[in-house]
């Protein structure tokens, strides 16, 4: 598969390290594998440099001097937009949008939203539900009425073009293993606007890799975001020239580790915060990677991984840790959600 065909700015530092987690592996009985893309650079890493190398190439050659995204209050994918656009010298203005309802002070400052700032971007608040790609839309046009030359970038990055960022991921893992001599049986992450899954399996597909690739819904029900990936795994492999070869059942979803809903912490997720933090020394954040980490402890502890060697994929996050402050019992260490 040749991905130098599509332009992509070299940013994100790669290849993220794929190591084993000794202590959590024990722990749970299962052998697991960490991918380490919270350290794919760029404002403290996560899974958006990769895909913003491909959708930030699109920007500079369509001559935008302006991106503009769309998120949560506390969007990763914002702060990593907002410092990429830094690095290129655009202007960067991001709507977020209420999902929460949280009124507490660092969740609506700190975490993400001061990072935003700190690169330079401006942010636009939006009350939840409403229709944030229109919103988006009319936002755009009217700085291109002003004359700005404003490049969209949908939410999470998930379109084909930000997808190829985790078809370049999955061949990474792939190549990883082949050259350490490492058996890959499961591939575990977080999944929500559905990109870093859709090219995950879309790359694995092309390459007959034979890893199943199991995301963990952090929003919408299983349905729905199986459906939101294979939409997007299909025009992703017909982007790179190999329509049909993802079929529906290379996309699983489970979706059990959601909670009350997008963004609210849980209790499971707590306590993979705490498992990942106290024993292998790497962050995750409530919304994302601690439900996806929730999921694959569960998951493990009920035997589903039995004799496979399961790689976790870190989406990152930790940012956002500074805006959840109120999730977590600093006396007592935890528990509280
Ligand atoms: C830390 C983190 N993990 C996982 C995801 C989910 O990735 P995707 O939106 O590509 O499904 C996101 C999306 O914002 C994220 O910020």
């Amino acid at each position: 598969m040749h991905l130098a065909r599509f332009p992509r700015l070299h940013l994100a530092h790669l290849p993220t390290p794929l190591e084993p987690m000794k202590r959590l592996s024990k722990e749970l009985g299962v052998e697991i594998w960490i991918k380490r893309d919270d350290c794919t650079g760029m404002s403290t890493g996560g899974n958006k440099t990769r895909k913003l190398e491909f959708l930030m190439a699109e920007a500079e050659a369509q001559g935008a001097d302006m991106v503009m995204t769309q998120g949560a209050t506390q969007t990763n994918h914002g702060r990593q937009t907002a410092a990429f656009a830094a690095k290129l010298g655009l202007d960067c203005h991001i709507l977020l949008e209420d999902r929460t309802g949280y009124e507490d002070a660092n969740y609506n400052t700190n975490g993400n939203v001061l990072l935003d700032h700190l690169h330079g971007a401006t942010t636009e608040k939006f009350a939840g539900g409403h229709d944030m790609p229109g919103e988006m839309e009319k936002a755009a046009n009217k700085k291109r009425a002003e004359g700005r030359n404003v490049y969209v970038i949908p939410g999470g990055g998930s379109n084909p073009t930000g997808a190829l960022g985790y078809v370049n991921a999955a061949f990474e893992i792939i190549g990883q293993a082949n050259d350490s001599g490492l058996r890959i049986d499961r591939l575990v992450h977080a999944t929500g606007s559905s990109g870093t899954q859709a090219g995950l399996v879309a790359g694995m597909c092309a390459m007959n890799a034979q890893v199943s690739v199991l995301g963990i819904g952090t929003r919408a029900p299983q349905p729905k975001q199986e459906q939101m990936v294979f939409d997007l795994a299909c025009k992703t492999a017909v982007k790179l020239g190999c329509a049909d070869v993802v079929k529906r059942e290379d996309v699983m979803a489970n979706t059990d580790y959601v909670g009350k809903g997008y963004g609210l912490p849980t209790k499971s997720g707590i306590e993979a915060i705490q498992m990942f933090a106290e024993l292998e020394g790497i962050l995750l954040d409530p919304c994302y990677s601690a439900k996806g980490a929730a999921g694959l402890i569960d998951l493990a502890r009920k035997g589903e991984f039995k004799d496979e060697r399961v790689v976790f994929l870190h989406t990152g996050g930790a940012a956002a840790l500074g805006g959840y402050d109120f999730a977590f019992d600093h006396q007592n260490r935890w528990v509280t959600v």
